[in-house]
């Protein structure tokens, strides 16, 4: 996708903020308990190798993704920490994820079997390929549900010296919730399915940013540190972070246009948007095409700090706002960020999707340019 550079509408990240959240909650962190930030999904939209980066400035000694192609643009971006895929990967790319030294996540001794059997055909195999089990503890996606699937796949990993048992893991479903009635269900089930495990894999993991943040007593010797790196509350705003976050992500544009209408007047497709007086209008150059969503009609922005309905259908490379008065081509226009004292979240944006901070910020397409502070 081409990136809109002569466009005034941009994504601006600030790296001081992602530095300060993640080195926060490294410093929370028990002793020999590692951070790897979660950069899956471009970095939550923000850039996944800017994000690496300034997460490895801050403490973080590993990274997570979600698919392998996310883990091969670190490696080419020149990050040699380990990176764990959470995702369930083809077992047909066993021996570049060794190649790679890639950590694979594995769900199933099936997929072990299948792996050994690339392994196999590789001509030349330098490294072991890292495997994380991962088990299904009540989140209902992926993994080992029983202990005897669990000692069949460690087994059959004890028998093969092309697979190195590198972690074990289980992610909850309520962590952010301030009910833990299931988390703790979760919890219990955890320990029953390894409290006697034959081997200890050098990496034991169950926390997402909310259970670090909230449950921390179960964080054992690695977190997997995602929405609250970015600056974000993973409760939305039902459970306060134990210190500030400081959102990362701001997106910015200009007025391009306004005009003057009269009482009558319609505005955007469907003319959805029919003026009761006259009223000033402006134009702001973003649209659905760039992840702002076509729900945002009704929503506000703010135009040199004021807040401004956003009238009329949003376009796919446009919106419509109503101004208080005229303002000049040029002016400047806030979608997420603070300006004169005012302010908009992603979380005010989710919400008004009736969705959550997490998808906003993943659908911020690419056509948006990223810039980075500090
Ligand atoms: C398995 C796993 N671990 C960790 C994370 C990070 O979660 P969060 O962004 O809430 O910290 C995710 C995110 O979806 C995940 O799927």
């Amino acid at each position: 996708m081409v990136v809109g550079v002569h466009r005034p509408t941009q994504l601006v990240i600030d790296r001081a903020a992602l530095r300060h959240n993640i080195h926060a909650e490294v410093e929370r962190l028990d002793q020999g308990c590692a951070l790897f930030m979660v950069v899956k999904a471009n970095g939550y939209g923000h850039g996944a190798v800017q994000v690496a980066q300034a997460a490895k400035d801050a403490g973080a000694t590993g990274f997570c993704v979600a698919i392998l192609d996310e883990a091969l643009e670190l490696r080419a971006a020149g990050f040699n920490e380990p990176i764990l895929i959470l995702g369930v990967t083809s077992p047909a790319d066993a021996p570049l994820m060794a190649a790679e030294g890639i950590s694979a996540t594995v769900a199933a001794t099936d997929w072990l079997v299948d792996a050994q059997h690339y392994l196999d055909l590789a001509e030349t195999l330098s490294a072991p390929l890292h495997v994380h089990l991962g088990l299904d503890t009540g989140m209902g996606r992926i993994g080992f549900r029983t202990v005897p699937e669990l000692t069949e796949a460690i087994d059959f990993l004890g028998d093969h010296a092309a697979l190195d048992f590198e972690g074990i893991f289980t992610h909850f479903s309520t962590a952010d919730s301030p009910d833990d009635h299931y988390f703790k269900q979760q919890v219990a089930k955890w320990h029953a399915l390894t409290d006697d495990l034959p081997v200890r894999p050098r990496y034991v993991h169950v926390s997402n940013s909310a259970t670090s943040l909230w449950h921390a007593a179960c964080n054992d010797n690695m977190v997997r540190f995602g929405v609250s790196g970015y600056g974000l509350n993973p409760s939305g705003t039902a459970i306060k972070p134990p210190y500030p976050l400081q959102p990362a992500l701001s997106l910015t544009s200009e007025l391009v246009f306004s005009k003057h209408i009269s009482a009558g007047d319609s505005v955007g497709y469907g003319a959805t948007y029919t003026a009761s007086q006259d009223e000033w209008v402006g134009t702001v150059p973003i649209g659905y095409a760039d992840g702002y969503e076509r729900r945002l009609q009704g929503f506000h922005v703010l135009v040199d700090g004021q807040a401004c309905e956003i009238i009329g259908r949003v376009c796919m490379d446009q919106i419509m706002v109503r101004l208080p008065h005229d303002y000049s081509r040029g002016t400047t226009v806030t979608l997420v960020g603070q300006d004169h004292g005012a302010e908009i979240t992603l979380q005010d944006v989710a919400d008004y999707c009736d969705t959550i901070h997490y998808e906003i910020a993943c659908g911020f397409t690419g056509r948006l340019p990223r810039q980075y502070r500090n």
